[in-house]
């Protein structure tokens, strides 16, 4: 299976147009999309439904989604995926699907830092609130691939970076707000095939975890700039 992703399109309302010739030129080249967060600007249910409409009329394929960060801010999470699914999309927010025999979990993901600079659960309540969210991101990553347990192949789709590797690009005083390595080990456990994610628009396109976990960067206006011709990654699973 062909497996295609991107994400950070940053839908606004005046899109209208300008991502159905990507769709389509995308879905020539591959068997499944998945968009990896950050599909609206400002979170608005009105964007949400520019960005479904270019999707109905694009996409040939089946699609996969995650929200990201921009896609809760005007606290219209709810908006914003009720237009998606109306389109076709399937959302995942801890959940998985399967699709031709390959299943895939996704979850937004937060953030935290990488490695032994990771955020501790430690002071503030605040600070503690703020890991405890990372960790539940974690742990619906983990149940969602752990009911993919029948499958053989299986894909993560995240919106924040389980790696360090992948924002790397990005100015270093951010990268804790990039992503999170607690978000690493049930990509590791699960044997995933890839992991997608978006979030670090000046990161870096590829990378993989400590045990080899293949792990691809799909912001858009990082692919703009590395693969003109082609801003999205392909991967055979
Ligand atoms: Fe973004
Ligand atoms: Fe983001």
């Amino acid at each position: 299976m062909r497996v295609a992703a991107l994400g950070d399109l940053h839908c606004r309302e005046q899109s209208t147009g300008a991502f159905e010739p990507l769709f389509a030129r995308i879905c020539a080249d591959s068997d499944v999309l998945l968009l990896c967060g950050d599909l609206t600007d400002r979170g608005t249910e009105a964007e949400a439904r520019v960005l479904a409409r270019e999707i109905a009329l694009g996409c040939r394929v089946p699609v996969i989604a995650v929200l990201g960060n921009h896609d809760h801010e005007a606290d219209a999470g709810d908006g914003v995926r009720r237009a998606l699914v109306e389109a076709g999309v399937r959302v995942l927010d801890g959940e998985a699907c399967e699709v031709g025999g390959v299943g895939f979990a996704g979850t937004k993901g937060f953030a935290g830092g990488f490695g032994n600079r990771v955020l501790e659960p430690w002071g503030e309540d605040s600070l503690k609130c703020m890991v405890r969210e990372t960790m539940g991101e974690a742990l619906k990553l983990e149940g969602a691939l752990a009911k993919l347990h029948a499958v053989e192949r299986r894909v993560a789709v995240l919106h924040y970076a389980p790696i360090r590797e992948t924002v790397e690009g990005e100015p270093l005083e951010i990268y804790p707000f990039l992503g999170c390595s607690r978000l690493a080990p049930p990509l590791d456990a699960f044997r995933v095939a890839a992991c997608f994610h978006g979030h670090a628009h000046y990161g870096t396109p590829k990378g993989k975890t400590g045990q080899g976990t293949a792990v691809y960067n799909c912001a858009y206006p990082l692919l703009l700039r590395t693969s003109p011709e082609r801003p999205w990654h392909v991967v055979e699973v």
